[in-house]
Formats: C-alpha cells, structure tokens, sequence
C-alpha cells in the first residue's frame, strides 16, 4: 500500500511519535490531520530526544512534513516549537513544511477559557492539556474561527472579529471576566503573521500533486480511538475525531488515501486526565508499570495512569478505526514481571459484555475479566528480532493478536528509533 495512517488505539500515548520517525524514513511526506497541541510525541534519536506536539514527527528526518486543515493550530506555540527544534539541528523551511491554509487557529482566549472551565469544574472537571483545544474546536464547527489564511486579511476582520467577540465576551462575563481585548489579540496577531504565513498554502493540492506522483504519504494521529468526540469515553475525550477516516477530511484526501491503518497499541494501558479505565491498577504493579515506563506526560508532566492490556478496548479501536496491523509499544516494560494479566470481557451487574458500553456510568461500572499469563525474566529491551524476544513474551504477543483480531506488524522493544521488530511491512501489500 502506498500510504500508511498511523493511530493510536488506546486514550494516547501508545508510542505513535517513535513508530512515525521509524516509518518516516521510507515515506515522502508525513500529515498531521487532527488535534493540536496537546498531542505529544517523543522521538529518541541516539543520545537525542525530540518532543513534538504540533510538528509532525516526519521534520526530524527531514521528511516533507505537512499539518492539514483539521488540526488546530495555535501559532505562537509553532513558534516555540520551530525555534525549539532548530535549537536541536532540525532545519524548518517553507520547503520541508508546510500548513493548510484553512486551519482553524487556537487563540489565548481559547486557552484562557480551557482553564476557566476547568477549574470551575473541581472534581468534575475533564483533565484536558489546557491548550484551548476545546474552546478552538467549537468557535471552527461555531463558524467563528479566525483560520490560517485570515492572517493575510487582518485589515478586513471587524465582522469576523464581531462575532466572535459576541460570543467570548458573554462567556467571560459568566466567569466574572473581562470582556476581549480587541486591539491586543490584533497586535498580537499582526506580529505573529508573517511568520505563520510562510508556511501557508493550500496542502490539499500539495498532496494531491505528491500523490499523483506515486509518492508515499504518512499520516500522523494524535490522542487515540478512546478519546474520540464520538467513539471515545465521552464526555471524557478530546474535541476532535482521532480515527483513521479524519485522516482523509483532516488532510483534503479522499477516504481512498488512508492506505494500511497501523493502530499503536501500548502493551499495557495508560491514560491521562480523568475518565472510566476499567484495567486501572492502584496497587505495586500499576506503580511498577507506571516507573518502568517512565509514564509522565510530554505535555503537562502528569503522571499517567496504568493498568493492564484491556483487549475488549482494543478489539473495539481496531474495529472502530479499521486497523490493518497494529505496533505493538514497550514490550520491554513487561520485562520481570512474574505474571501478566489481560482483560478478555467485563462483568457488568452480573452480565457478562464483550465491548465497551456507550454510557459513562456504564464504563465506570464495568469489572475486567482478567486471563493470567506467566511472564519473563528474560529483557525484551532493544531486540531487533523476533529470535530475540523470550518464548512467553511470544506467546503474550500472540495471544493478543488473537484477542484483538487484528495482526501485530510491528514491535517496538524502547524508545530508541532503531529498536522495532518489523512483521509486516506496512508500506507493501
Ligand atoms: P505518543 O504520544 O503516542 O507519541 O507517545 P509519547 O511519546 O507521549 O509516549 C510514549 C513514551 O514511551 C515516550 O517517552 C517514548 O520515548 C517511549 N517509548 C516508545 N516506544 C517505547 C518502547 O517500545 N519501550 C519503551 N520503554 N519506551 C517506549
Ligand atoms: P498524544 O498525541 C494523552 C487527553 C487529556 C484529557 C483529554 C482532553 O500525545 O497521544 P484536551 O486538552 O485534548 O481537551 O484534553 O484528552 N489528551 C491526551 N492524552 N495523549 C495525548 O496526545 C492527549 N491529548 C489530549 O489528558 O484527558
Ligand atoms: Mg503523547
């Protein structure tokens, strides 16, 4: 398959950063076509560590690197991460980058507004990254978002800036707030403009020219299946749609371009911010899982939670998201443990369920149906082989394959680039 879309099958932070810098070598532009910049993807590089959150991860090994109209782009945090990036030897040009002319921008109210709900929500609150995804997301879908190419229109923008305040300045006063500087966010846009603007075109037409000639194209999810707007553990999710088919209207491809869907698939759970995580473990092994794996955020620098493999999750991103194969991440963190356990179903008030119900009070309700493995005291940590890998950390492997039904095409045994077991080429059929 020409192209390859990359996701991830769980609630983010599966590895997708580490498995898109291994495949962007052999692919000739990487998309990002969701979510913004509470994605954050760790690349380890030899004795250097990238962290990306809105650059796709393709711009470390100079792979034209696109983000498309469905993320949201906050410019002043581009900013930082370009001058971060070049601090590191990457180089950023207008002709390794490019961003779609029509994404919608995440402006300081957006991020001030995130903030204001949170805190007002104490205990019910949703955890998010605090970047203002939500509030940006819902001003575009409003029709009141200030887009990519408005910055060359910054004279003209008293109506779009009329409706937009209308609607800020009602939900300020509701938080005792003042109402939006008007001046300030102009000044504040005119100066970041001509930075932006140099990157801006229209991207659909840059893939559709790389793909009519025969280039291979690779598309970066962030967040995963699980934080979906409507797959995901709602109301506890991300604000935009982080399955494979966003990757199509995320970028201005028909859904025919997606190619071979690689879901990344930890081989425990983790999960950030609040909501149902029914493997969620609150004893020694969760601690253990969660300091092997050095499981903080790259964004915030919370600590993830941790719990075991849920397979009915799993079966239920894959099917959701059409996953050809998955990559299966950090293996090697299972390393020692003298058992491992995997959710195979859920008791729900004594009825036995093979998926991961709609209802919230129902996803908090659900207890796992725990299968028991022996572990391995052998390391998986940098094999590059299946011959390297323990018998029972084989059979673990294989056993989740089964489970999930869906083929495992890639292993990744550490953060390091070039520690991945590669099964099944995703890039040939
Ligand atoms: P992403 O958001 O899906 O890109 O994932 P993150 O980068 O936020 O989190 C994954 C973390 O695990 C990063 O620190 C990676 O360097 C690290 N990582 C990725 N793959 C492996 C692996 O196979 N083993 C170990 N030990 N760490 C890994
Ligand atoms: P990557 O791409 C893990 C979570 C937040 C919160 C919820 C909503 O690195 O996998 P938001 O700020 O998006 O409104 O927060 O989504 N979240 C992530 N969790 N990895 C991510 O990205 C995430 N992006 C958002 O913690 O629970
Ligand atoms: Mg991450």
């Amino acid at each position: 398959m020409a192209n390859v879309t990359v996701i991830g099958a769980h609630w983010g932070d599966e590895g997708k950063g580490k498995i898109v810098d291994w495949l962007a070598s052999r692919a000739d532009a990487v998309v990002r076509f969701q979510g913004g910049h509470n994605a954050g993807h760790t690349l380890v590089v030899g004795d250097q560590v990238y962290k990306l959150s809105l650059l796709p991860s393709g711009i470390v090994t100079g792979t034209l690197s696109i983000i498309g109209n469905g993320v949201v782009l906050d410019p002043w945090a581009l900013q930082s991460e370009v001058a971060k990036l070049e601090s590191q030897g990457v180089t950023i040009t207008p002709d390794n980058f490019a961003l779609a002319d029509n994404c919608a921008l995440i402006l300081p109210m957006h991020r001030d507004l995130d903030g204001l709900r949170e805190t007002a929500a104490g205990s019910g609150k949703i955890g998010t990254t605090g970047r203002g995804i939500g509030p940006a997301y819902e001003d575009k879908v409003g029709r009141r978002a200030i887009r990519v190419c408005d910055l060359a229109h910054l004279d003209k923008m008293d109506p779009q800036l009329d409706r937009l305040c209308a609607h800020h300045d009602a939900l300020l006063a509701g938080f005792d707030q003042p109402p939006v500087d008007r001046a300030k966010l102009l000044d504040e846009l005119r100066e970041i403009a001509p930075f932006v603007l140099q990157f801006a075109q229209p991207v659909w037409k840059r893939l559709k020219k790389v793909r009519k000639a025969g280039a291979r194209i690779l598309f970066e999810g962030a967040q995963g299946v699980l934080l979906d707007v409507d797959h995901g553990t709602y109301p506890f999710v991300t604000s935009s749609n982080t399955v494979s088919g966003t990757a199509a209207s995320g970028s201005g491809l028909g859904p025919n371009s997606t190619g071979f869907v690689l879901g990344i698939v930890k081989a425990y759970t983790t999960r950030v911010g609040s909501g149902p995580f029914p493997t969620e473990l609150g004893d020694t092994d969760g601690q253990r899982l969660g300091e092997r794996g050095h499981e903080f955020g790259t964004v915030t620098g919370r600590q993830r939670r941790c719990g075991w493999f849920d397979a009915v999750l799993v079966r239920q991103s894959c099917a959701i998201s059409g996953v050809t194969g998955i990559a299966l991440t950090k293996v090697d963190v299972l390393d020692g443990f003298d058992s491992v356990k995997i959710c195979t179903g859920y008791r729900l008030r004594g009825k036995i369920m093979d998926y991961f119900p709609a209802h919230s009070a129902d996803q908090a309700a659900v207890e796992p149906i725990y299968e028991e493995m022996d572990g391995w005291s052998e390391t998986t940590a940098g094999a590059r082989s299946w011959a390297d890998l323990p018998a029972n950390a084989i059979k673990y492997i294989q056993r989740i394959q089964e489970l999930i039904e869906t083929p495992v095409a890639l292993v990744s045994t550490s953060p390091e680039r070039e520690d991945t077991i590669l099964v099944r080429d995703p890039f040939i059929d």
